[in-house]
């Protein structure tokens, strides 16, 4: 099986190599084709790609190009992985929303609209000579905003599904603690992508969280990065995208106070191509596990696998809602428990959301149906429209001035501009 991987000179693809080698049985590779412009990076990391392979003595062959043309021919899955700007925008992302108080974050409140302006245009481009040239081929999409770029592929009718490791993530610690394999832990995971809850963590079947509340709520909490009483009075586990809600002030503050994320992984970044460039380095680094994509390889073997395989089980992915959640639109994209199967996500049936979680689900997701319809046609107003939609924006003024700060910062990134 061929599979290519578009950012596949991020320094997030040893975390993948390492999955496609520790799991060749559940998705046998044949071929791993590395698509990124960054001529430099792209030869550092592919060659580390090879290494990394030859050591396991995996047999697939990696290939690298620069574009997006007959290289994805054949390929059954192309993985989406790519930052339109770096870290570079990145860091704009996380800083310029604090200048006006709202909280600097790449997939959450303005810095996320920005990241979808940018990325949203880039993605679909892609999309575009992915249907060219490979028309069978699943996209699976890890570039944020998920959701949003996630519905900007479907609703220009591609085979497209989102990824993310937060669930995947809580599933594989879950199961750790209670000393079992994954396979036995499923979660009722609600919401949209970077805003969700898990309600119940089942353990073949039953209902593990409850106890887990009585026994283990400092942990559970410290996951959430929220306080302990407040886990223990939902009842349910936020992601850890949810604290940039319920602590909205505080983070800002503590965001004023210290470097961005952005300039913490550049430094990450720039020591772990050094490491790549080391023709002894032939496995992954242990400094990969200070970013944040912890599982996300066993994420996309997982979700390959079962698309390609037909295997029809249920994993946490971000697709169309089609009545899932009936206060939705149903053209809106979820991340949810599915079914996986060579037809794409189907959701399994979801329990009624509360109206704690209801709310702000529904503001979110009607944000991103403005956040799209500003990335895809452009405009200070709709740009404006979006960031008044957003529930840590939502004044007049204040959504108008980050409107016009994030335009001009992101200018270069912007085709309407
Ligand atoms: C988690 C999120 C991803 C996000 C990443 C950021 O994995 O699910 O969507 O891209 O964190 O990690 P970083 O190391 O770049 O801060
Ligand atoms: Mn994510
Ligand atoms: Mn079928």
């Amino acid at each position: 099986m061929k599979l290519a991987v578009v950012g596949g000179g991020s320094t997030y693809t040893p975390e993948l190599i390492d999955g496609f080698a520790r799991l060749r049985d559940e998705l046998p590779l044949s071929e791993i084709v590395l698509i990124d412009p960054d001529e430099h990076r792209l030869g550092l990391v592919a060659a580390m790609a090879g290494r990394m392979l030859a050591r396991a003595g995996h047999p697939a062959r990696v290939t690298a190009s620069t574009t997006v043309d007959e290289c994805v021919a054949g390929a059954a899955a192309v993985l989406i992985q790519l930052r339109v700007g770096g870290q570079a925008a990145r860091d704009v992302d996380e800083t310029l929303p604090l200048e006006c108080g709202c909280v600097g974050q790449e997939t959450t409140g303005a810095g996320g609209l920005a990241k979808a302006l940018r990325t949203v245009p880039v993605v679909l481009g892609i999309a575009e000579r992915v249907r060219a040239h490979a028309p069978g081929a699943w996209i699976v999409d890890f570039t944020n905003p998920v959701g949003i770029v996630t519905k900007a592929l479907l609703d220009a009718g591609h085979r497209a599904i989102g990824l993310c490791n937060v669930a995947v993530g809580f599933q594989r610690r879950a199961a750790a603690a209670l000393g079992v394999t994954p396979d036995r832990i499923s979660l009722d995971h609600v919401g949209l992508n970077h805003l969700t809850w898990v309600r119940a963590v089942r353990l073949d079947g039953e209902d593990v969280l409850p106890e887990a509340m009585e026994n283990h709520a400092e942990e559970l909490a410290e996951a959430a990065g929220l306080p302990v009483e407040l886990i223990r009075r939902l009842g349910a586990v936020p992601s850890y995208y949810l604290r940039y809600y319920y602590q909205h002030d505080q983070v800002v503050e503590e965001q004023k106070a210290g470097p961005s994320r952005a300039a913490r992984v550049a430094a990450i970044e720039s020591e772990l191509l050094e490491m790549y460039a080391d023709p002894a380095v032939d496995a992954k680094p242990e400094l990969l596990e200070k970013r944040g994509g912890a599982f996300y390889s066993e994420a996309a073997v997982a979700l390959i696998a079962s698309l390609v395989g037909d295997r029809g089980d249920v994993q946490v992915v971000n697709t169309r809602n089609g009545g899932t959640l009936p206060f939705l639109d149903d053209d809106a994209v979820i991340e949810v428990p599915a079914v996986i199967g060579v037809h794409g996500a189907a959701p399994a049936p979801v329990d009624p959301v509360e109206p704690l979680y209801r709310g702000l689900i529904s503001h979110v997701s009607a944000y991103e149906t403005l956040a799209l319809d500003a990335a895809r046609n452009g405009g200070t107003d709709r740009v404006r429209a979006a960031l008044l939609a957003h529930p840590l924006i939502g004044q007049a003024a204040l959504a108008d001035d980050l409107a016009d700060r994030l335009i001009a910062a992101n200018r270069a990134h912007l085709p309407w501009t």
